[in-house]
């Protein structure tokens, strides 16, 4: 059964979740536009692009880039431009996104900045970009001193989560998401929590139709209220700013966005959080489901590194606190509380 999540932003859309839908893509596609461009990498390029190019009967251009963290540059996003440019897609045509977080948020930001912006629809086949990434209008690329500093707010014309892609996902990619899926039960869902409790890594396929539809949604409240991150969508980032410090520490090359944030809840818990049974929550199914990375870096290093997050505004700096799982605070602390706390 196909549901679907009206994303009640400044521009509404609609997110489609289901089983089959990129064989039947142009069901869900938007159909007023002239020409489509879509953008994919190497990976998802030999499962789908082929398929998503012969659905739609305008012969879309499309463009392949390397997979992987490393890619999510200025650079990239440049010859995405002048791919674009060559193809003449104007104002009324449509980019698509095909593929996990990183094509999301660089395809996304093309389409922000191209033209002074036009339209893209996402069609995220990883379970990160599933759960989070291509809901919520973020889009950008890192920079070397830090992760997602160049970026937009473009809300995406569509979102089309076919769960059948995670069939064919390699189990690093859907630990990845997992833990992007714990950090939404921690925040704010005892229900997620219960999923993951009661699964393991083998039964966990067996419900994550049911899973992605949750985090969507809470996706979907959180957004309509704070589409620009002024307040409550800040509790999207528990984790973020240590996961970020740690990636930004591996040059982005080493562990992935999803283990870090799992390592980076665990670190901000043991920093700051007075429930003993927040950090016994995440050690417990970061376990169960092999969430766990070690991570070399002293607090030390790891606060230096966080320095340049986009949380921080002069002295102080935003942190979301888990106060209990499934319930979450943003907190506004000092650099030097913090600092203390890290000796
Ligand atoms: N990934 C966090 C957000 O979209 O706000």
């Amino acid at each position: 059964m196909i549901k679907t999540i009206h994303v009640n932003t400044s521009k509404p859309y609609d997110v489609h979740i289901g089983r089959g839908l990129i064989d039947r893509v142009t069901d869900f596609i938007p159909k007023k536009y002239g020409k489509y461009f879509i953008i994919t990498d190497d990976n998802v390029s030999s499962f789908y692009l082929g398929k998503i190019k012969a659905a739609i009967m305008s012969c879309p251009e499309s463009i392949i880039f390397p997979h992987g963290e490393a890619s999510k540059t200025l650079s990239t996003v440049s010859s995405f431009y002048e791919k674009l440019s060559e193809a003449k897609i104007g104002r009324n045509d449509c980019i698509i996104a095909l593929g996990g977080g990183v094509t999301g948020d660089m395809a996304g930001f093309a389409a922000a900045t191209y033209l002074r912006g036009i339209d893209f629809i996402q069609i995220p086949t990883s379970l990160l970009a599933q759960v989070d990434s291509s809901v919520g209008g973020k889009t950008g690329v890192d920079l070397p001193t830090g992760k997602n500093l160049v970026g937009a707010f473009h809300q995406p014309k569509a979102v089309i989560v076919d769960i059948d892609t995670l069939d064919t996902l390699p189990s690093d990619y859907f630990k990845d998401g997992l833990g992007e899926v714990l950090k939404y039960g921690m925040i704010r869902s005892p229900e997620i929590l219960t999923l993951l409790h009661e699964h393991d890594t083998d039964s966990i396929k067996t419900v994550i139709e049911e899973i992605v539809y949750l985090c969507i949604d809470i996706k979907r409240q959180i957004v309509e209220n704070d589409e620009f991150e002024k307040g409550e969508r800040k509790l999207l980032n528990f984790g973020h700013t240590f996961g970020h410090a740690i990636e930004k520490l591996e040059n982005f090359e080493g562990i992935s966005h999803g283990l870090a944030v799992v390592a980076g809840m665990k670190k901000i818990s043991e920093l700051l959080s007075s429930d003993r049974s927040v950090i016994d929550t995440i050690n417990e199914i970061s376990e169960r489901y092999g969430l766990d990375r070690a991570v070399n870096f002293s607090n030390a290093q790891l606060l230096e590194a966080a320095m340049t997050d986009k949380k921080r505004s002069g002295d102080s700096i935003d942190l979301v606190i888990c106060e209990k799982p499934g319930e979450s605070t943003v907190v506004n602390i000092s650099l030097d509380r913090l600092r203390n706390l890290c000796e």
